[in-house]
């Protein structure tokens, strides 16, 4: 691939996904290229781009997208961040919404789904009287294969061993062949949609919880501050967004008041 065709590429993603790729990660689309340019049979990674400039909306666009968004995840990524919630932000929420005994938690770019069963096991172990509540617990992603991974709840051994306890796997997963399946009964609670934080977010309700983590710090200044704006206008007052730890709200975005729970940094949209 040479270099017009590796600005197009980029241009391309920032243009669908918000995702700045830097000219220095070149290698990197040139190596998800030329596998996809495999798998779809295709003469190589130069024909791959003939087909995206010549339809950008259409399938193959599609699997390009998929294939160069970085799905990078774990169970209970960082640690802290779930410390908090069921110490603080959880117990926090079951106040303010013990009148209608209703709770709704959005994972956006939740990836493969280690991050919104992570805050199902969080909820089981800790708070699991708000699992009998009319609880909604919406996780999305604009890659398609990381929401089909996720839907099928199905992770490898090397997945499993990356922030689960012996004890949490057990009690949680059932071994199926070489892969663990996370619980059907919790697994059911979610519901996965496609959503793109750079497009309309359709049919969404106000949510008490946010969690928009290591996602921001792909995109440039102002895609941040509108998917920041927009989170903020569907959080209920009162309510929390927690994001990854290298990602901030400050300077980018009013109405969020910043809460630090021990080593977590998280943001509670102002009571106006
Ligand atoms: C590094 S992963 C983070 C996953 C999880 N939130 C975590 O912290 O472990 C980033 C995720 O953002 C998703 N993503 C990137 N751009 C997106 C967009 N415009 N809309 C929705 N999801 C996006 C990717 O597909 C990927 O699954």
């Amino acid at each position: 691939m040479n270099s017009a065709d590796c600005e197009h590429v980029r241009a391309f993603m920032h243009e669908r996904t918000g995702v700045v790729l830097e000219p220095a990660k070149d290698y990197l689309i040139e190596a998800r290229f030329q596998t996809l340019a495999h798998r779809e049979k295709l003469a190589s990674p130069d024909a791959l781009v003939a087909g995206l400039r010549t339809d950008p909306e259409g399938d193959l666009a599609r699997k390009v997208i998929d294939a160069l968004l970085l799905g990078e995840t774990s169970f209970f990524r960082d640690g802290h961040p779930f410390e908090a919630l069921h110490r603080e932000i959880l117990p926090e929420l079951r106040t303010a919404r013990l009148a209608d005994r209703k709770l709704r938690v959005w994972c956006g770019a939740s990836s493969s789904g280690q991050e919104p069963f992570s805050v199902l096991m969080t909820l089981a172990e800790h708070c699991p009287e708000l699992l009998q509540w009319d609880l909604e617990l919406l996780s999305t992603d604009l890659c398609l294969d990381a929401l089909e991974r996720a839907r099928a709840g199905r992770f490898t051994q090397l997945e499993v061993n990356r922030g689960l306890s012996p004890e949490l796997l057990l009690k949680y997963f059932t071994r199926d062949t070489a892969e663990w399946e996370f619980r059907a009964d919790l697994r059911q609670r979610v519901d996965f949609r496609e959503v793109n934080l750079v497009r309309e977010w359709p049919g969404m309700e106000p949510f008490d919880l946010i969690l928009l983590r290591n996602v921001l710090s792909y995109f440039d200044v102002e895609t941040k501050q509108s998917v920041l704006a927009r989170a903020r206008e569907l959080l209920r007052p009162g309510g929390f967004l927690v994001l990854g730890a290298a990602e901030k709200v400050a300077n980018l975005v009013e109405g969020f008041e910043t809460v630090v729970f021990d080593k977590t940094t998280c943001y509670r949209r102002w009571l106006d």
